[in-house]
């Protein structure tokens, strides 16, 4: 056992060096983030309620994420109530945020853009109202 393991250990560790790491935390029914490299900005990220030609329904939020493009981005996912799951289908992630553990992943955003997503974790009433949205710029 331990020597096929010891390979998916090795296989699964982190090769990159991530330029800032994103913390994301599930409530019922938001998302709040945390930019923990630079002195703990955090903030809340709430859907935008009333719909003008300005944003997309039930896509948009009030705080977007703000993330360099062409760096490596290391997110750590977790939630404070029940599990809620962090998608952004457009950079192939998915990943569940269960309150008391911290998953891990990264990304790369090879383009400026504005990327959507949408908690994938049915989550209680008002789960098709907390979506993600990332601002990529170029720095
Ligand atoms: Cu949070 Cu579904």
């Amino acid at each position: 056992i331990a020597l096929p393991s010891l390979r998916l250990l090795y296989l699964l560790d982190e090769l990159n060096n991530p330029l800032i790491t994103l913390k994301s935390i599930g409530h019922q029914w938001y998302w709040s983030y945390e930019y923990s490299d630079f002195n703990n900005v955090e903030f809340d990220s709430y859907m935008t309620q009333f719909n003008n030609n300005n944003n997309f329904r039930l896509l948009d939020v009030d705080n977007r994420i703000v993330l360099p493009m062409n760096n490596q981005i290391r997110i750590l996912v977790t939630a404070t109530d029940v599990i809620h799951s962090w998608t952004i289908p457009a950079l192939g992630v998915k990943i569940d945020a269960n309150p008391g553990r911290l998953n891990q992943t990264s990304f790369f955003i090879n383009r400026p853009g504005i990327f959507f997503g949408q908690c994938s974790e049915i989550c209680g009433a008002n789960h098709s109202f907390m979506p993600i949205v990332i601002e990529s710029i170029l720095i």
